[in-house]
Protein backbone atom coordinates (compact mmCIF):
# COMPACT_ATOMS: atom_id res chain seq x y z
CA UNK A 1 0.00 0.00 0.00
CA UNK A 2 1.17 3.54 -0.93
CA UNK A 3 0.52 5.74 1.93
CA UNK A 4 0.44 8.98 -0.16
CA UNK A 5 -1.70 7.65 -3.07
CA UNK A 6 -3.83 5.56 -0.36
CA UNK A 7 -7.52 6.33 -0.17
CA UNK A 8 -10.77 4.75 2.06
CA UNK A 9 -12.29 2.17 0.11
CA UNK A 10 -15.53 0.45 1.48
CA UNK A 11 -16.49 -2.28 -0.21
CA UNK A 12 -18.97 -3.84 2.16
CA UNK A 13 -19.79 -0.76 4.89
CA UNK A 14 -18.73 -2.50 8.11
CA UNK A 15 -18.97 -4.82 9.82
CA UNK A 16 -19.41 -6.99 7.12
CA UNK A 17 -19.97 -10.75 7.11
CA UNK A 18 -16.32 -11.72 8.06
CA UNK A 19 -15.79 -8.87 10.71
CA UNK A 20 -18.84 -10.04 12.05
CA UNK A 21 -17.41 -13.75 12.26
CA UNK A 22 -14.37 -12.70 13.43
CA UNK A 23 -16.27 -10.76 16.39
CA UNK A 24 -18.49 -13.93 17.02
CA UNK A 25 -15.29 -15.77 17.13
CA UNK A 26 -13.39 -13.87 19.66
CA UNK A 27 -16.08 -12.72 21.98
CA UNK A 28 -17.42 -16.28 22.32
CA UNK A 29 -14.60 -17.26 24.27
CA UNK A 30 -12.97 -13.73 25.50
CA UNK A 31 -14.39 -12.01 28.37
CA UNK A 32 -16.48 -8.98 27.91
CA UNK A 33 -14.27 -6.11 27.34
CA UNK A 34 -15.23 -2.67 25.30
CA UNK A 35 -14.86 -4.41 22.15
CA UNK A 36 -15.44 -2.55 18.91
CA UNK A 37 -17.23 -5.25 17.20
CA UNK A 38 -17.55 -3.04 14.02
CA UNK A 39 -14.01 -2.59 12.83
CA UNK A 40 -12.31 -5.94 12.60
CA UNK A 41 -8.15 -4.95 11.32
CA UNK A 42 -7.03 -7.81 9.15
CA UNK A 43 -2.93 -7.91 10.91
CA UNK A 44 -2.25 -9.80 7.42
CA UNK A 45 -3.55 -7.61 5.21
CA UNK A 46 -1.83 -4.04 3.98
CA UNK A 47 -1.75 -1.38 6.15
CA UNK A 48 0.68 1.81 6.13
CA UNK A 49 0.49 5.21 8.40
CA UNK A 50 -3.48 5.60 9.05
CA UNK A 51 -4.50 3.42 6.40
CA UNK A 52 -5.54 -0.50 7.14
CA UNK A 53 -7.91 -3.09 5.89
CA UNK A 54 -10.51 -4.66 7.79
CA UNK A 55 -11.68 -8.28 7.58
CA UNK A 56 -13.84 -7.69 4.35
CA UNK A 57 -11.25 -6.11 2.65
CA UNK A 58 -12.29 -2.53 3.18
CA UNK A 59 -9.95 0.49 3.04
CA UNK A 60 -10.31 2.34 6.40
CA UNK A 61 -9.01 5.56 8.02
CA UNK A 62 -7.87 5.04 10.86
CA UNK A 63 -7.72 7.96 13.32
CA UNK A 64 -8.50 6.62 17.04
CA UNK A 65 -4.83 4.59 16.26
CA UNK A 66 -5.65 2.05 18.59
CA UNK A 67 -5.88 4.22 21.78
CA UNK A 68 -2.59 5.93 20.83
CA UNK A 69 -0.80 2.85 21.30
CA UNK A 70 -0.23 3.06 17.82
CA UNK A 71 1.48 6.90 18.00
CA UNK A 72 3.66 5.80 14.10
CA UNK A 73 0.15 4.15 12.66
CA UNK A 74 0.74 0.99 10.69
CA UNK A 75 3.73 -0.79 9.58
CA UNK A 76 6.03 2.17 10.55
CA UNK A 77 9.31 0.56 8.62
CA UNK A 78 11.57 1.52 11.40
CA UNK A 79 9.51 -0.30 14.06
CA UNK A 80 9.43 -3.39 11.43
CA UNK A 81 12.93 -3.50 11.54
CA UNK A 82 13.27 -3.15 15.36
CA UNK A 83 10.67 -5.98 16.37
CA UNK A 84 11.89 -8.39 13.58
CA UNK A 85 15.25 -8.01 14.80
CA UNK A 86 14.50 -8.73 18.41
CA UNK A 87 12.02 -11.73 17.41
CA UNK A 88 14.98 -13.61 16.21
CA UNK A 89 16.06 -14.26 20.30
CA UNK A 90 14.06 -16.28 22.48
CA UNK A 91 12.93 -15.36 25.05
CA UNK A 92 11.44 -12.16 23.74
CA UNK A 93 10.25 -11.35 27.72
CA UNK A 94 12.40 -12.96 30.57
CA UNK A 95 12.43 -11.75 33.97
CA UNK A 96 13.67 -8.24 34.28
CA UNK A 97 13.61 -7.18 37.95
CA UNK A 98 16.15 -10.13 38.35
CA UNK A 99 18.51 -10.46 35.40
CA UNK A 100 19.77 -7.97 33.68
CA UNK A 101 20.02 -8.62 29.81
CA UNK A 102 23.34 -7.15 27.17
CA UNK A 103 23.21 -6.84 23.65
CA UNK A 104 26.50 -6.76 22.69
CA UNK A 105 29.99 -5.49 24.25
CA UNK A 106 29.46 -2.28 24.86
CA UNK A 107 25.85 -0.84 26.34
CA UNK A 108 27.48 3.05 24.62
CA UNK A 109 26.55 0.42 21.60
CA UNK A 110 23.85 -1.91 21.45
CA UNK A 111 22.88 -4.09 18.56
CA UNK A 112 19.64 -3.68 20.16
CA UNK A 113 17.86 -1.40 22.71
CA UNK A 114 17.17 -2.82 25.77
CA UNK A 115 15.25 -2.02 28.59
CA UNK A 116 17.90 0.18 30.42
CA UNK A 117 18.13 2.20 27.03
CA UNK A 118 14.63 2.86 27.13
CA UNK A 119 14.86 4.06 30.88
CA UNK A 120 17.87 6.23 29.67
CA UNK A 121 16.18 7.49 26.87
CA UNK A 122 12.92 8.48 29.15
CA UNK A 123 15.29 10.52 31.56
CA UNK A 124 16.55 11.97 28.35
CA UNK A 125 13.26 13.70 27.33
CA UNK A 126 11.76 14.28 30.71
CA UNK A 127 15.31 16.21 31.27
CA UNK A 128 13.11 19.38 31.69
CA UNK A 129 11.66 18.04 35.34
CA UNK A 130 15.36 16.83 36.55
CA UNK A 131 13.96 13.09 37.36
CA UNK A 132 16.76 10.33 38.37
CA UNK A 133 15.06 7.22 37.78
CA UNK A 134 12.64 5.12 35.53
CA UNK A 135 10.71 1.79 36.58
CA UNK A 136 9.25 -0.20 33.60
CA UNK A 137 6.15 -2.23 33.72
CA UNK A 138 3.59 -4.32 31.65
CA UNK A 139 0.82 -1.97 31.67
CA UNK A 140 -0.38 1.80 31.83
CA UNK A 141 -2.23 0.50 34.84
CA UNK A 142 0.66 -0.81 36.28
CA UNK A 143 2.89 2.46 35.93
CA UNK A 144 0.11 3.94 38.09
CA UNK A 145 0.26 1.55 40.48
CA UNK A 146 4.26 1.78 41.01
CA UNK A 147 3.99 5.66 41.13
CA UNK A 148 1.54 5.78 43.82
CA UNK A 149 3.26 2.90 46.05
CA UNK A 150 6.52 5.18 45.36
CA UNK A 151 4.67 8.13 47.16
CA UNK A 152 2.96 5.94 50.31
CA UNK A 153 6.12 4.47 50.63
CA UNK A 154 8.17 8.03 50.95
CA UNK A 155 5.49 9.20 53.03
CA UNK A 156 4.52 6.43 55.31
CA UNK A 157 2.28 8.28 57.79
CA UNK A 158 0.23 10.27 54.81
CA UNK A 159 -2.47 8.43 53.75
CA UNK A 160 -4.94 10.52 51.48
CA UNK A 161 -4.71 10.59 47.96
CA UNK A 162 -6.04 13.45 45.63
CA UNK A 163 -7.55 12.88 42.33
CA UNK A 164 -9.92 14.81 39.71
CA UNK A 165 -13.58 14.79 38.46
CA UNK A 166 -13.42 13.07 35.05
CA UNK A 167 -10.27 10.93 35.77
CA UNK A 168 -8.95 7.77 34.53
CA UNK A 169 -5.94 5.98 35.40
CA UNK A 170 -6.51 2.32 34.78
CA UNK A 171 -8.78 -0.77 35.95
CA UNK A 172 -5.96 -2.39 38.38
CA UNK A 173 -7.82 -1.93 41.95
CA UNK A 174 -5.09 0.45 43.38
CA UNK A 175 -5.48 2.65 39.88
CA UNK A 176 -9.11 2.17 39.80
CA UNK A 177 -9.98 3.82 42.92
CA UNK A 178 -8.38 7.09 41.60
CA UNK A 179 -10.91 6.95 38.55
CA UNK A 180 -13.92 9.41 38.34
CA UNK A 181 -15.37 9.53 34.93
CA UNK A 182 -17.50 5.96 34.88
CA UNK A 183 -19.39 4.22 37.57
CA UNK A 184 -18.30 1.19 35.29
CA UNK A 185 -14.80 1.10 36.31
CA UNK A 186 -15.35 0.98 40.38
CA UNK A 187 -19.19 0.38 41.13
CA UNK A 188 -18.76 -2.66 43.71
CA UNK A 189 -14.67 -2.82 43.78
CA UNK A 190 -12.92 -2.54 46.98
CA UNK A 191 -11.18 0.24 47.27
CA UNK A 192 -7.69 2.33 48.17
CA UNK A 193 -9.23 4.55 51.59
CA UNK A 194 -8.99 8.12 51.69
CA UNK A 195 -9.51 9.20 47.73
CA UNK A 196 -10.25 13.16 47.79
CA UNK A 197 -11.57 14.11 45.10
CA UNK A 198 -11.20 17.78 43.62
CA UNK A 199 -12.97 19.88 40.35
CA UNK A 200 -10.76 19.16 37.16
CA UNK A 201 -11.16 22.88 36.20
CA UNK A 202 -12.01 23.74 32.66
CA UNK A 203 -13.89 26.99 33.02
CA UNK A 204 -12.50 29.12 29.95
CA UNK A 205 -13.86 32.45 31.64
CA UNK A 206 -14.82 33.07 35.57
CA UNK A 207 -14.68 29.47 37.51
CA UNK A 208 -17.89 27.80 37.76
CA UNK A 209 -16.37 24.57 38.21
CA UNK A 210 -16.26 25.18 41.90
CA UNK A 211 -12.33 24.96 42.18
CA UNK A 212 -12.32 28.47 42.73
CA UNK A 213 -14.08 30.53 45.05
CA UNK A 214 -15.26 34.47 44.07
CA UNK A 215 -12.12 35.56 46.56
CA UNK A 216 -9.70 33.77 44.54
CA UNK A 217 -8.99 30.75 46.53
CA UNK A 218 -8.85 27.47 45.16
CA UNK A 219 -10.91 24.60 46.40
CA UNK A 220 -7.48 22.72 46.98
CA UNK A 221 -6.27 25.73 49.13
CA UNK A 222 -8.95 25.52 51.79
CA UNK A 223 -8.85 21.61 51.99
CA UNK A 224 -5.24 21.99 53.27
CA UNK A 225 -5.97 25.02 55.43
CA UNK A 226 -4.51 24.56 58.52
CA UNK A 227 -7.23 25.90 60.42
CA UNK A 228 -10.49 25.09 58.83
CA UNK A 229 -9.33 22.45 55.91
CA UNK A 230 -10.21 18.62 55.72
CA UNK A 231 -6.48 17.30 56.03
CA UNK A 232 -3.01 18.74 57.37
CA UNK A 233 -0.65 18.79 54.06
CA UNK A 234 1.48 15.99 55.61
CA UNK A 235 -1.55 13.99 55.42
CA UNK A 236 -1.81 13.62 51.84
CA UNK A 237 0.41 10.90 50.04
CA UNK A 238 0.38 12.37 46.64
CA UNK A 239 -1.78 14.18 43.92
CA UNK A 240 -2.41 11.93 40.73
CA UNK A 241 -4.29 14.32 37.50
CA UNK A 242 -3.63 13.67 33.54
CA UNK A 243 -2.57 17.11 31.94
CA UNK A 244 -5.43 16.61 29.29
CA UNK A 245 -8.16 14.13 30.52
CA UNK A 246 -8.31 11.61 28.04
CA UNK A 247 -11.08 8.47 29.19
CA UNK A 248 -13.06 11.42 31.04
CA UNK A 249 -13.44 13.25 27.46
CA UNK A 250 -10.44 15.02 26.26
CA UNK A 251 -10.37 17.90 29.07
CA UNK A 252 -8.29 20.60 28.12
CA UNK A 253 -7.54 22.00 31.80
CA UNK A 254 -7.18 25.80 32.95
CA UNK A 255 -3.75 27.03 32.96
CA UNK A 256 -4.11 28.26 36.56
CA UNK A 257 -5.83 25.67 38.04
CA UNK A 258 -2.93 23.29 36.82
CA UNK A 259 -0.48 25.74 38.58
CA UNK A 260 -1.95 26.49 41.60
CA UNK A 261 -2.14 22.91 42.47
CA UNK A 262 1.13 22.57 41.51
CA UNK A 263 2.22 25.58 43.69
CA UNK A 264 0.38 23.95 46.44
CA UNK A 265 1.94 20.57 46.21
CA UNK A 266 5.11 22.31 45.90
CA UNK A 267 4.86 24.35 49.09
CA UNK A 268 3.65 21.47 50.93
CA UNK A 269 5.83 19.09 49.33
CA UNK A 270 3.06 16.62 48.73
CA UNK A 271 4.36 14.45 45.08
CA UNK A 272 2.35 15.47 42.27
CA UNK A 273 2.51 12.35 39.75
CA UNK A 274 1.38 13.31 35.91
CA UNK A 275 -0.35 10.66 34.52
CA UNK A 276 0.63 11.14 31.04
CA UNK A 277 -0.08 7.79 29.60
CA UNK A 278 -2.40 9.00 26.66
CA UNK A 279 -1.21 12.43 26.50
CA UNK A 280 2.39 11.79 26.75
CA UNK A 281 4.68 11.13 23.73
CA UNK A 282 4.49 13.59 21.75
CA UNK A 283 0.49 13.45 21.35
CA UNK A 284 -0.43 17.19 22.20
CA UNK A 285 2.93 18.69 19.90
CA UNK A 286 5.49 18.70 22.72
CA UNK A 287 6.58 15.32 24.75
CA UNK A 288 4.29 16.08 27.49
CA UNK A 289 1.19 17.74 27.93
CA UNK A 290 2.16 19.02 31.33
CA UNK A 291 4.78 21.38 29.39
CA UNK A 292 1.90 23.08 27.68
CA UNK A 293 1.17 24.68 31.31
CA UNK A 294 4.66 25.16 32.91
CA UNK A 295 4.27 22.56 35.57
CA UNK A 296 6.80 20.76 37.10
CA UNK A 297 5.63 17.32 38.12
CA UNK A 298 7.43 14.85 40.83
CA UNK A 299 6.55 11.46 39.20
CA UNK A 300 5.07 10.42 36.13
CA UNK A 301 2.97 7.66 33.98
CA UNK A 302 3.87 6.57 30.32
CA UNK A 303 2.36 3.94 28.64
CA UNK A 304 0.57 3.02 25.76
CA UNK A 305 2.46 4.53 22.39
CA UNK A 306 5.83 3.66 24.74
CA UNK A 307 4.41 -0.05 24.22
CA UNK A 308 5.55 -0.67 27.99
CA UNK A 309 4.52 1.08 31.34
CA UNK A 310 6.92 3.47 32.52
CA UNK A 311 7.46 4.99 36.12
CA UNK A 312 9.45 8.06 36.01
CA UNK A 313 10.51 10.81 38.48
CA UNK A 314 12.46 11.93 41.12
CA UNK A 315 15.22 9.41 42.85
CA UNK A 316 14.31 9.65 46.04
CA UNK A 317 10.93 9.14 45.70
CA UNK A 318 11.89 5.34 44.38
CA UNK A 319 12.12 2.66 47.32
CA UNK A 320 15.94 1.82 48.15
CA UNK A 321 15.12 -1.89 48.79
CA UNK A 322 14.37 -4.25 46.10
CA UNK A 323 11.04 -6.31 45.42
CA UNK A 324 9.23 -3.31 46.30
CA UNK A 325 8.18 -2.40 42.12
CA UNK A 326 6.48 -5.22 39.46
CA UNK A 327 8.47 -8.08 39.07
CA UNK A 328 8.60 -10.98 36.17
CA UNK A 329 8.25 -9.37 33.25
CA UNK A 330 7.74 -5.61 34.39
CA UNK A 331 11.49 -4.76 32.95
CA UNK A 332 12.21 -7.84 31.20
CA UNK A 333 9.74 -6.69 27.29
CA UNK A 334 12.71 -7.07 25.66
CA UNK A 335 11.00 -6.43 22.33
CA UNK A 336 8.37 -3.67 23.38
CA UNK A 337 10.56 -1.85 25.25
CA UNK A 338 12.72 -1.88 21.92
CA UNK A 339 9.70 -0.91 19.62
CA UNK A 340 9.40 1.90 22.43
CA UNK A 341 12.59 3.24 21.95
CA UNK A 342 12.35 3.25 18.46
CA UNK A 343 9.12 5.14 18.88
CA UNK A 344 11.00 7.84 20.63
CA UNK A 345 13.75 8.12 17.89
CA UNK A 346 11.29 8.53 14.87
CA UNK A 347 9.87 11.02 16.82
CA UNK A 348 13.07 13.04 17.08
CA UNK A 349 14.12 12.37 14.24
CA UNK A 350 11.07 12.58 12.03
CA UNK A 351 10.50 16.23 13.64
CA UNK A 352 6.63 14.87 14.87
CA UNK A 353 6.56 16.98 17.59
CA UNK A 354 6.22 20.00 15.33
CA UNK A 355 4.01 18.13 13.14
CA UNK A 356 1.81 16.78 16.17
CA UNK A 357 1.45 20.56 16.55
CA UNK A 358 0.54 22.00 13.17
CA UNK A 359 -1.49 18.75 12.08
CA UNK A 360 -3.27 19.25 15.42
CA UNK A 361 -4.16 23.22 14.95
CA UNK A 362 -5.40 22.14 11.29
CA UNK A 363 -7.53 19.64 12.99
CA UNK A 364 -9.07 21.32 15.25
CA UNK A 365 -10.02 24.42 13.06
CA UNK A 366 -11.83 21.86 10.55
CA UNK A 367 -13.37 20.58 13.36
CA UNK A 368 -14.84 24.19 14.63
CA UNK A 369 -15.49 24.56 11.06
CA UNK A 370 -17.77 21.72 10.84
CA UNK A 371 -19.27 22.13 14.44
CA UNK A 372 -20.64 25.88 12.92
CA UNK A 373 -22.60 23.22 10.03
CA UNK A 374 -23.84 20.59 12.58
CA UNK A 375 -25.64 22.38 15.31
CA UNK A 376 -25.70 19.30 17.47
CA UNK A 377 -22.05 19.17 17.63
CA UNK A 378 -21.86 21.90 21.39
CA UNK A 379 -18.35 21.94 22.07
CA UNK A 380 -14.54 20.97 20.57
CA UNK A 381 -11.40 21.38 21.99
CA UNK A 382 -8.12 19.85 22.28
CA UNK A 383 -4.11 19.64 22.58
CA UNK A 384 -1.95 18.77 19.17
CA UNK A 385 -2.99 15.80 17.88
CA UNK A 386 -5.29 15.53 21.26
CA UNK A 387 -8.92 16.55 19.95
CA UNK A 388 -12.69 15.73 20.40
CA UNK A 389 -15.95 17.01 19.62
CA UNK A 390 -18.46 16.73 21.74
CA UNK A 391 -22.61 16.29 20.70
CA UNK A 392 -25.85 16.46 22.09
CA UNK A 393 -26.57 13.28 22.88
CA UNK A 394 -25.05 10.09 23.56
CA UNK A 395 -27.39 8.43 21.62
CA UNK A 396 -26.54 11.03 19.06
CA UNK A 397 -22.52 10.28 19.57
CA UNK A 398 -22.86 6.71 18.81
CA UNK A 399 -25.00 7.81 15.69
CA UNK A 400 -21.49 9.72 14.59
CA UNK A 401 -19.25 7.06 15.43
CA UNK A 402 -21.32 4.21 13.21
CA UNK A 403 -21.77 6.31 10.23
CA UNK A 404 -18.13 7.33 10.50
CA UNK A 405 -17.15 3.76 10.23
CA UNK A 406 -19.82 3.13 7.54
CA UNK A 407 -17.95 5.31 5.53
CA UNK A 408 -14.60 3.91 6.24
CA UNK A 409 -13.18 6.04 9.11
CA UNK A 410 -12.55 4.81 12.34
CA UNK A 411 -12.96 7.40 15.22
CA UNK A 412 -13.45 6.41 19.04
CA UNK A 413 -15.56 7.94 22.00
CA UNK A 414 -14.75 9.57 24.92
CA UNK A 415 -16.55 10.81 27.93
CA UNK A 416 -20.11 10.29 28.14
CA UNK A 417 -21.17 11.97 24.54
CA UNK A 418 -17.63 12.93 22.86
CA UNK A 419 -15.86 11.62 20.26
CA UNK A 420 -12.30 11.57 20.26
CA UNK A 421 -9.21 11.81 16.94
CA UNK A 422 -6.30 10.72 17.95
CA UNK A 423 -4.54 10.03 14.46
CA UNK A 424 -0.60 8.85 14.38
CA UNK A 425 2.02 11.57 14.99
CA UNK A 426 3.21 11.82 11.77
CA UNK A 427 -0.33 12.24 10.26
CA UNK A 428 -0.59 14.64 6.94
CA UNK A 429 -2.75 17.46 5.85
CA UNK A 430 -4.39 15.38 3.16
CA UNK A 431 -4.99 12.63 5.54
CA UNK A 432 -6.47 14.80 7.42
CA UNK A 433 -8.57 16.64 4.90
CA UNK A 434 -9.63 13.35 3.80
CA UNK A 435 -10.69 12.20 7.94
CA UNK A 436 -12.68 15.53 7.59
CA UNK A 437 -14.28 14.99 4.66
CA UNK A 438 -15.67 11.70 5.73
CA UNK A 439 -16.81 13.19 9.30
CA UNK A 440 -18.64 15.79 7.53
CA UNK A 441 -20.43 13.29 5.36
CA UNK A 442 -20.92 11.14 8.82
CA UNK A 443 -22.24 14.11 10.79
CA UNK A 444 -24.87 14.86 7.66
CA UNK A 445 -25.73 11.17 8.34
CA UNK A 446 -26.16 11.19 11.85
CA UNK A 447 -28.67 14.36 12.05
C1 LIG B 1 -4.57 8.41 31.44
C2 LIG B 1 -4.56 6.92 31.53
N1 LIG B 1 -4.03 6.34 32.61
C3 LIG B 1 -3.99 5.00 32.74
C4 LIG B 1 -4.49 4.17 31.77
C5 LIG B 1 -4.41 2.67 31.94
O1 LIG B 1 -3.54 2.12 31.04
P1 LIG B 1 -3.65 0.56 30.65
O2 LIG B 1 -4.93 0.39 29.92
O3 LIG B 1 -2.44 0.30 29.79
O4 LIG B 1 -3.61 -0.21 31.92
C6 LIG B 1 -5.05 4.74 30.63
C7 LIG B 1 -5.64 3.87 29.58
O5 LIG B 1 -6.50 4.26 28.83
C8 LIG B 1 -5.09 6.15 30.49
O6 LIG B 1 -5.62 6.74 29.42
Amino acid sequence: MNRARATVRVKVPPPGPRARRWAAFHTAVAAPATYQEGFIWDRTAPAIGPFCTDADGNILLDFASHVGTAALGYNHPVLLEEAARCAAVDPDRYCGTDFIGAAGPDPKRPTIPTPAHLQHKLLEITAPFGFGRAFLSNSGAEAVENAIKCCYAARPAARYAVTFDGAFHGRTLGALSLNRSKAVHRAFFPQIPQVLSLPFCTCSAACRCGWEEADGTSRFSRLLDPEAGLVQAEEVAFIIFEPVQGEGGYRVPRKAFLQELARLAREHAIPLIADEIQSGMGRTGRWWAVEHFGVKPDLMTVGKALRVGATVGRADLFPAEGSRMGGTWAEGNALSTAVGYRTIEVIEREGLLQNASRMGERLLAGVRDLAKRHSFVVDTRGLGLMAAIETDTRARRDRVLEAALARGLVLLGCGLKAIRFLPPLDVTEREIGMALDLLDKALRDAA
